[in-house]
């Protein structure tokens, strides 16, 4: 819970008083500490705002389910609205629990109802359950949860918050209002980025600030984690931030790495591509999903035959999948280099094929 003092938030539009100060917020992580306290505060979802006020407003707030992305301000905006809702009541008037808790929708049940239960020593207005991480709550869950809303709909509104609406059941979705929280675009996190920068007095370039909000991938909380990390590596030591540091922090390929793999890739035979890339992998510490999604805008960025877009983006899409789910690096660099070498020979270069050879001929072996 936000422990702030209103008049300063007021005064400094939501960011808290200078580092090195007195302030109980200062052993917070950044992320928490500049959390938006007010619905005010948060960048972009300007129509999601609007309309959450005038529904908190006009005292008719339905049941609400907020999906996308990680780090786009969907928990924050929530309990922005709850603190607008309930002033100095929001502890009582608000239940948050995680929906994907392992301990199942009973227990969930059990709280739901202890908490709606007791409306009668609060007179006024309906109180705020809030399930985080919805999506990973099982089909059963979700169908008892249809019940419980229903059930105690007369003094209690749901926020259900998840990644994935299709996730969601349909039942559920229906009794919800949907509101999609879009990735940030750069310049709607810059002007954030650039007051937290100013409050922390970190010392960072412009091109460290322009790489940070590359690496963001729309996710504020990443570029927050982000800045923190590179100001405590090399701040410390009086080292200015830039682009270099920035990616060293994350861990990422610049773009000048990019764009030499991506040299290689289109440019070298399998077995040197494949060194090369696994090279980056082992030697720097790369992880390969990260190398695969650069790998993809570059090749958006390219003008190939649609065809040879169409097939490589594919497949670089069907390598990072299977990445999420745990496939092992080392497997997929051969992916990753089979995806560009076949659509080379296929389609973009065809007159490249060595002599005798045809992709399209080369088959597994038929199995015993
Ligand atoms: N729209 C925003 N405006 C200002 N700050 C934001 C915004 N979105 C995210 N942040 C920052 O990122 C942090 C994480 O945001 P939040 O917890 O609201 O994300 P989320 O959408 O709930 O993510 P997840 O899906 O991972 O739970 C916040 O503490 C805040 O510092
Ligand atoms: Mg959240």
């Amino acid at each position: 819970m936000d422990i702030v003092d209103e008049s300063s938030l007021k005064e400094s539009g939501g960011l808290t008083s200078k580092a090195g100060s007195r302030n109980t917020e200062d052993h917070l992580p950044w992320v928490e500490k500049y959390r938006p306290k007010e619905l005010g505060d948060l960048v972009a979802h300007e129509a999601i705002v609007s309309i959450l006020d005038k529904l908190i407003e006009s005292n008719k707030l339905p049941h609400l389910l907020f999906h996308g992305p990680p780090g786009t301000g969907k928990t924050s905006t929530i309990k922005a609205a709850a603190k607008k809702m309930y002033g100095p009541k929001y502890a009582s008037m608000i239940l948050e629990l995680n929906a994907s808790d392992a301990r199942g929708i009973d227990v969930v049940r059990d709280q739901i109802k202890e908490f709606a239960g007791t409306r009668k020593l609060f007179s006024t207005g309906v109180k705020l359950v809030v399930l985080d991480e919805a999506d990973n709550m099982t089909n059963d869950a979700q169908a008892a949860l249809r019940r419980i809303i229903e059930k105690y709909t007369e003094n209690t509104r749901f926020c259900m918050i998840c990644n994935y609406v299709n996730k969601i059941t349909p039942a559920l979705q229906s009794r919800c209002t949907k509101f999609r929280f879009a990735p940030l675009k750069p310049e709607q996190i810059i002007d954030r980025l650039n007051s937290i920068v100013t409050q922390e007095q970190v010392n960072i370039s412009p091109d460290g600030i322009e790489s940070l909000l590359e690496l963001s991938g729309g996710d504020m909380r990443r570029v927050l984690n982000l800045l923190q990390s590179a100001t405590m590596s090399y701040n410390r030591s009086n080292q200015q931030i830039t682009a270099n540091e920035v990616y060293l922090t994350a861990g990422a390929a610049t773009p000048q790495v990019i764009d030499k793999l991506y040299l290689g890739l289109m440019t070298n035979d399998f077995t040197t591509a494949h060194s090369m890339l696994l090279e980056g992998l082992t030697q720097y510490g790369y992880a390969l999903v990260d190398i695969v999604q650069s790998l993809s805008w570059k090749v958006l960025e390219t003008s190939f035959p649609d065809e040879a877009t169409s097939i490589l983006i594919s497949k670089l899409s069907d390598i990072e999948y299977r990445l999420s789910k745990g496939c092992r690096d080392s497997i997929q660099v051969g992916a990753v280099v089979g995806a560009f070498i076949i659509v080379r020979h296929k389609l973009i270069h065809p007159d490249e094929k060595e002599d005798g050879m045809n992709v399209e001929e080369v088959k597994p072996p038929a199995a015993p």
